[in-house]
């Protein structure tokens, strides 16, 4: 089978599965024969070789595994990052997050702070990217996401500045200026699309309850320790983070929205304002 064909086969049997299915079907091809996709059209009368382990990919693409595990490359905020399951696959949503973080890091010159929910470490390793001189403790309960922040901090080379802890929120964690977070925010029992529900951890997505239990720790911990905290939240979780604000008496938060004009974030400048 040439390689045109393999791709028109490929496209066809992911018609279904996959919202884009000519593109998967090129990025899967483009992995198997370690090509630049480009060349698949320069070469498209080639022979494919190993066209059965091809087609066992794109089987695996057909049972809605996501094309990042399939090829173990996740891009963020414009680089490529390894990614595996055990961690959440980074969204583009999460680089306004990046964004948010980088404003207060600029804004307040702060040398030291924590993420919280690492995963696959995208978001810590570009901040530790944009800022130099910053240090970042990130942390995860999950062993598996440690393992693969781990490969991506050594091969960006910011060991030095990327401190990896097993523990959950900020336990044992000293001193830090701010905190920042995308947690577990989906509410128990939500249906899931099947790439995410049957292949992403569950407990990088699902929080009890409606969801923001750890987004409401997470706020008490900066109350504690008065420095501002950052999260990501979904969509639909903004009423409720407000009632939770004006239960507590935090007068002083800011939310944030996504291009499309969705809540995705608040920040609470703990440690600034006049409480
Ligand atoms: C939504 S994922 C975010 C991963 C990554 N920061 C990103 O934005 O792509 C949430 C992460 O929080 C971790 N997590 C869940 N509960 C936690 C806890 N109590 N303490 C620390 N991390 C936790 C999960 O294991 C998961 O890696």
């Amino acid at each position: 089978m040439k390689v045109r064909e393999a791709l028109e086969k490929a496209t066809a049997e992911l018609r279904y599965a996959a919202e884009r299915p000519r593109l998967d079907a090129e990025i899967l091809l483009a992995r198997h024969l370690g090509w630049e996709r480009t060349a698949l059209l320069l070469r498209d009368r080639e022979e494919l070789e190993d066209a059965e382990g091809f087609f066992a990919l794109i089987a695996r693409r057909k049972a809605h595994e996501p094309v990042e595990y399939l090829t173990g490359r996740v891009s963020f905020y414009g680089e490529e990052f390894f990614i595996a399951p055990g961690a959440l696959i980074p969204r583009p949503e999460t680089e306004l997050l990046v964004d948010e973080a980088a404003k207060l890091i600029r804004e307040r010159g702060m040398r030291r702070i924590a993420e919280i929910g690492v995963g696959s470490g995208a978001v810590s390793i570009t901040l530790a990217r944009l800022f130099p001189e910053l240090e970042i403790v990130a942390t995860d309960i999950s062993p598996e996401a440690l393992e693969i922040a781990r490969k991506n901090v050594e091969r960006f080379g910011l060991g030095e500045r990327v401190e990896l802890r097993q523990t959950s929120l900020l336990d044992g964690v000293g001193e830090v200026e701010m905190i920042l977070s995308n947690p577990p925010y989906v509410a128990e029992g939500t249906p899931l699309a099947p790439n995410v529900a049957e292949y992403e951890p569950a407990t990088a997505l699902y929080a009890p309850g409606d969801g923001t239990s750890l987004l409401r720790e997470i706020v008490a911990l900066g109350r504690d320790r008065e420095v501002p905290v950052l999260c990501e939240i979904g969509y639909d979780q903004r009423v409720p983070m407000e009632e939770f604000f004006q239960a507590e008496g935090i007068e002083e938060y800011r939310f944030y929205r996504d291009l499309a004009g969705m809540d995705r974030g608040f920040i609470v400048p703990f440690g600034t304002m006049k409480q």
